[in-house]
């Protein structure tokens, strides 16, 4: 019988967040922590996932029922995913579905995102649908707007073009398409700091679109200074020019204060690793926990590591600019 493994990245928002949401620029890093999917036939009218990472064993569901009512958020992505692929590519076989995961969902690395990247890829396969990266895009972009209502894709297209990409959402309105452009990085020296606080991603999206439409002024304006922050830092992770990269996370961070997003536990953090030498050091994704980044020269990466672990916050050891999603061996 055959048998599909694939596994996507995970991924760390560098700059952009937010404002990426409201169609500007952002750039993204996917992470070595994978996410990977195995599915074989199963047999049956049954659907059957199972993700123990998730606390979901043997998880059935008829193939006609797929994704019709509320789910739960574990098997969400997954399962809306499969409905949007049947209904375009239909299929008389069913699935057994085996997800796990190198990282735990808390951090906020995207865990949500490589699991439905590293689905769609292993269903293209497994139904010989050969679908290019653009058109995994579109499929698992659909995914995560059906199950989140509002999302920028920049994790989607991390998961499946790996590397750094400097990205811009598609536009629903004026068909604009998304752009992803590799950005040759051969060096990323971030220390990354977890809260130890799971935040909401859709809820936080949510409170700047409220605080938009209170004082539109104010936050097209932040965002505006944002993007202009996104392209010098583009330049400068290709230069390597790491005083001017720190500096420009310090400006990041206090625009995504003005936005409300941060949290006394990322201040912390954040104020913890530059009194430690940091060149700088910002939030990453939604904000209200998660994760932050310190960008830190060699010699103060020691220094840096144990202050943020002082302040309460746990590192989580990655590599970045890691491969995006691939075929795996059994
Ligand atoms: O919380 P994360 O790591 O999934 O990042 C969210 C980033 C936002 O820009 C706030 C949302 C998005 O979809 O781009």
């Amino acid at each position: 019988m055959q048998k599909i493994k694939t596994s996507a990245p995970g991924k760390l928002m560098l700059f952009g967040e937010h404002s990426v949401v409201f169609g500007q620029p952002c750039l993204v890093t996917a992470v070595d922590r994978r996410l990977s999917i195995t599915i074989e036939e199963n047999g049956s009218d049954f659907f059957v996932l199972d993700a123990p990472d998730l606390g979901l064993r043997a998880y059935s569901k008829n193939i006609k029922d797929l994704a019709k009512e509320n789910l739960p958020k574990e098997v969400s992505f997954i399962e809306t995913c499969y409905r949007l692929f049947l209904d375009r590519y239909p299929q008389q076989t069913t699935i057994h579905v085996f997800s796990k995961n190198e990282f735990t969902s808390s951090y906020g690395l995207g865990s949500s995102s490589a699991s439905t990247v590293a689905f769609a890829k292993a269903l293209s396969d497994f139904y010989q649908i050969p679908l290019d990266n653009d058109q995994l895009f579109e499929l698992c972009y659909e995914t995560v707007l059906k199950v989140q209502g509002v999302a920028s894709g920049f994790d989607i297209a991390s998961a499946i073009w790996g590397g750094t990409i400097y990205y811009v959402t598609p536009d629903q309105k004026t068909k604009r398409s998304k752009i992803v452009e590799p950005i040759a990085v051969k060096n990323l020296p971030f220390l990354v700091g977890y809260t130890g606080i799971k935040a909401d991603t859709a809820t936080l999206i949510r409170m700047v679109q409220n605080l938009q439409n209170e004082k539109p002024n104010l936050v097209d304006g932040i965002f505006a200074e944002i993007t202009v922050l996104v392209e010098q830092a583009k330049r400068a992770l290709i230069e390597e020019n790491w005083p001017l990269l720190g500096s420009l996370m310090d400006q990041s961070q206090s625009l995504l204060r003005q936005l409300q997003v941060s949290s006394l536990e990322l201040e912390n953090l954040i104020e913890a690793s530059q009194k430690a030498g940091a060149l700088g050091a910002k939030l990453s994704g939604a904000g209200g926990g998660d994760c932050m980044l310190a960008l830190t020269a060699r010699e103060q990466r020691e220094s840096v590591t144990q202050a943020i672990s002082e302040a309460g916050g746990k590192i989580i050891d990655v590599a970045m600019n890691a491969e995006g999603v691939r075929l795996e061996k059994i």
